[in-house]
């Protein structure tokens, strides 16, 4: 059988990590080359079960490494280019981003010129629903003015156009996605449903932004992944497609769901400052996507109580994050965030 390359990139992180995971298991036709920075969000022990694997292979590099890249498209000749790789929170932005206009701009342009010089069948650009910034009526579809609000979804956005820019100038057969916020395994643990879980379970503070009034649209990360092979196969180029999970909830809410599934007291909740330039609401319009064939097959409740299950029986993958770089960061920078109960 004739094993079509995916190069993906960001493999080692959450949502790269579980794409791989679902493309090795479900797609015998495919293999993999990951390509991963190896930041403090990527985490080879995600995927220790593919080691020695023979559809996949990892490389440990930079998507802004010229000669690194041109190697890896001139010996594996990658028929699609998957590129997760970013620097992916909000907040850290907000603290220094430099990291993220390094890799979600120019990182996308190199991945973007190697992929024209030896050609591809497709390129998908991993966006995100915060390039609209917030939404306070309705929903965005894809036509909906780009106001990203962070340094983060900023670097996104620009990511974002400038895959698209490669179709317009050259025919580049690029397809842009853009996804609500994800949650299920392997989410490092900053981000607000595994930060909450995790606290939880230290009975640390759940340290909620602002009122807590604030609304995100829940996608699951396998979801997310199904909805991603799902695009490659049928979507069209040039074109974007949104991915919700149509599940809207207000963050409080979430937060009050995490500690009644860990039959845990509301007294945790710690409302904290606002994040700066803090988004109030994301809601996306898929519908294009839906009237190409996919729609989101995960019940919200469900899936957070089994991703609430998933981080109490893996707790040493967790209690490793949390006890090494994520400790030292955010002393640092944010230290009420590893604050204990009173
Ligand atoms: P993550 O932070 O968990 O993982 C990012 C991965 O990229 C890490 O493995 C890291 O080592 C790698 N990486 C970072 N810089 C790199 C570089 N220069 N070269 C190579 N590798 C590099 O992020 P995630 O939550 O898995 O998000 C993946 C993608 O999906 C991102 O592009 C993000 O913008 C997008 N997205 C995320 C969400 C969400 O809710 N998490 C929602 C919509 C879109
Ligand atoms: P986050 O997981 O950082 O994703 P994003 O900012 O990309 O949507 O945050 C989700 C929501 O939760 C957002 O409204 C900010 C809020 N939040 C908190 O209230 N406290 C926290 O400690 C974190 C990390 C997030």
């Amino acid at each position: 059988m004739n094993v079509k390359t995916y190069l993906v990139t960001g493999g080692l992180g959450f949502i790269g990590s579980n794409f791989i995971r679902h493309i090795l298991t479900h797609q015998s036709h495919i293999g993999i080359v990951n390509l991963d920075k190896m930041t403090y969000a990527g985490n080879p022990v995600n995927l220790k079960e593919f080691e020695g694997h023979e559809r996949y292979r990892f490389v440990k590099g930079d998507i802004c490494d010229r000669d690194l890249v041109d190697d890896i498209f001139s010996r594996q000749k990658p028929a699609v280019v998957v590129n997760f790789a970013a620097e992916s929170h909000v907040d850290r932005s907000i603290e220094d981003a430099a990291g993220f206009i390094k890799t979600d701009i120019e990182g996308v342009w190199n991945l973007l010129e190697k992929s024209r010089t030896y050609g591809l069948e497709k390129f998908i650009q991993i966006s995100t629903d915060e390039v609209y910034g917030a939404i306070t009526e309705g929903a965005a579809d894809e036509n909906y003015p780009l106001k990203p609000s962070n340094p983060y979804s900023a670097s996104k956005a620009g990511g974002d156009r400038l895959a698209f820019s490669y179709f317009v100038t050259y025919g580049m057969p690029v397809i842009v996605t853009r996804a609500s916020n994800n949650y299920g395994p392997f989410q490092y643990p900053e981000k607000l449903i595994p930060l909450f879980i995790t606290n939880a379970l230290e009975d640390r503070k759940l340290p909620v932004y602002g009122d807590g009034r604030q609304r995100r649209d829940w996608l699951h990360v396998v979801d997310h992944c199904e909805a991603i092979q799902y695009i490659i196969e049928k979507g069209a180029e040039g074109e974007t497609y949104n991915i919700a999970g149509n599940c809207e909830k207000v963050n409080l809410d979430v937060t009050e769901m995490i500690l009644d599934i860990l039959k845990k007291p509301k007294d945790l909740i710690s409302y904290v400052k606002d994040r700066p330039g803090h988004d109030r609401r994301y809601s996306l319009d898929a519908n294009k996507l839906f009237a190409l064939g996919w729609k989101p097959g995960r019940n919200f409740e469900e899936g957070l109580r089994e991703t609430v299950e998933w981080y109490v029986k893996n707790d040493r993958w967790w209690r490793k994050i949390k006890s090494g770089e994520f400790r030292e960061y955010y002393k640092k920078h944010y230290s009420w965030r590893l604050e204990d109960k009173e």
